[in-house]
C-alpha cells in the first residue's frame, strides 16, 4: 500500500459538542505518498479537525487512520518522527533570528548539531530566505515569517507534512511566496497536505484534492476527476441579448452583466458557442473552475459565512 495517509470511516465529536454533531463523519480518505494534497472545504467544515488528528494531536472518536503505514492511535510516537506540521495561525517564535528559528526546530527534533546546521542553511537558500538568516523574525513580514515556516518543515526529515491554511491573510503576493515556497518543497517527494479555503490556491498546487463539507467528504480525485464528474464541466458566457428559454436548453443559466452564464455539458457547450458565433455574440468557453464545482457540489459557494473569521484572522497576521 502506497498511502502517506489513509483514513477510514474516521469520526470525530468534539467533547460538548451538540447532540448529533460530528466534526468529521464516516471519512475515507486516501492520501498517496509523494505529491501535494489538497484538503478543502469551507470555515468548519473540518479540514483541522483532521490535521490535527493524523498528525497525532488530537484523539478521534472511531473509525482508523494510518500515517505511512502506522496507526496514529497506537504508534503516534512512531508517527510524530515522520511527520512536520505546520498549525493554522501558527507563527515562528518572534524573538529569535531565522536561522535560530529553523535551526532550534531541528534540534528539537532531534538532528545532531551539524546535520541541523547544514539542513538550515540548504533550506534557507533553497526558500531565498538566506538573505533574511540574521534578521528577528518579528521584523519580517507576514509571507516572510510564512516562508520561514514552510523552510522549518522543508529543512526537516520528515516524509509528510502537513499545512494548515498556509496563506489565509496574507496579501496576494505573500500567498505567491509561499505557494512557490510549497512547490519547492514538494519536489524532493515528500508528502504534503495542505488545507485551503482558497480554490485557486488548492487548483494551482495540489495533484489530488478532497473537499469536505460539514465533516463529510463530499468530492475526491484530480482537478480533473473532478471536473468530469459534476454535472457541467463547461461553462459558456455570451455577451449578447440571447432569449433566456433558448439558452435553458443548453444548461444551468444565470444572468450576469451584459449576458449570460451557461454551465454545460461538452457536447452542449460546443453547440452553444457555435450559435454565439454564428449571431456574432461575444462569448467565452472553458471547464469549469474548482469554484464552479464547489458551488454546485455544496450548493453554497465557499466563502458564503467565512468573512467574519476570515476577517479576524488577518487582523491577528499583524496583531
Ligand atoms: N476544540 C474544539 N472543541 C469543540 N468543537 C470544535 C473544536 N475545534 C473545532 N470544533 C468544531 O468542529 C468543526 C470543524 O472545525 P475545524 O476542523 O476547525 O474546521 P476547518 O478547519 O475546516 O475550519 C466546527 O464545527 C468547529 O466549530
Ligand atoms: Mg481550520
Amino acid at each position: 500500500m502506497d498511502s502517506a495517509i489513509h483514513a477510514e470511516h474516521l469520526r470525530k465529536v468534539y467533547p460538548h459538542a451538540p447532540p448529533g454533531v460530528a466534526a468529521l463523519e464516516d471519512l475515507t480518505l486516501d492520501v498517496p505518498k509523494g505529491r501535494i494534497y489538497g484538503l478543502i472545504g469551507r470555515n468548519g467544515a473540518g479540514k483541522t479537525t483532521f490535521v490535527r488528528i493524523a498528525a497525532t494531536q488530537l484523539e478521534y472518536t472511531s473509525g482508523t487512520i494510518e500515517v505511512l503505514g502506522l496507526d496514529v492511535g497506537r504508534e503516534a510516537r512512531r508517527v510524530r518522527a515522520s511527520i512536520a506540521c505546520i498549525p493554522q495561525e501558527s507563527r515562528p517564535l518572534y524573538f529569535l533570528n531565522v536561522d535560530e528559528v529553523v535551526y532550534l526546530y531541528l534540534k528539537m527534533r532531534g538532528l545532531d548539531p551539524r546535520d541541523a546546521r547544514r539542513r538550515t542553511n540548504d533550506a534557507l537558500a533553497e526558500l531565498s530566505l538566506t538573505e533574511y538568516a540574521k534578521r528577528s523574525v518579528q521584523r519580517l513580514s507576514g509571507g516572510l515569517r510564512r516562508r520561514v515556516l514552510c523552510a522549518m518543515v522543508l529543512a526537516s526529515d520528515a516524509d509528510v507534512l502537513f499545512l494548515d491554511e498556509p496563506t489565509t491573510g496574507l496579501d496576494p503576493l505573500a500567498r505567491r511566496e509561499v505557494w512557490e515556497a510549497i512547490r519547492r518543497t514538494s519536489r524532493e517527494h515528500r508528502t504534503l497536505l495542505l488545507t485551503t479555503h482558497y480554490l485557486d490556491e488548492a487548483e494551482a498546487l495540489s495533484a489530488r484534492l478532497a473537499l469536505v463539507e460539514e465533516g463529510r467528504l463530499m468530492l475526491e480525485g484530480t482537478p480533473a476527476d473532478l471536473r468530469a464528474r459534476v454535472r457541467y464541466p463547461y461553462r459558456v458566457t455570451v455577451q449578447a441579448p440571447f432569449p433566456e428559454e433558448e439558452l435553458r436548453s443548453y444548461g444551468r443559466v444565470s444572468r450576469i452583466e451584459g449576458g449570460y452564464l451557461v454551465f454545460a455539458r461538452e457536447q452542449d457547450a460546443r453547440e452553444l458557442a457555435r450559435l454565439a458565433l454564428e449571431r456574432g455574440a461575444r462569448l467565452s468557453m472553458g471547464p469549469v473552475s474548482l469554484e464552479d464545482i464547489f458551488l454546485e457540489v455544496v450548493g453554497r459557494s465557499i466563502e458564503e459565512d467565512t468573512a467574519n473569521s476570515r476577517a479576524e484572522e488577518a487582523e491577528s497576521e499583524y496583531a
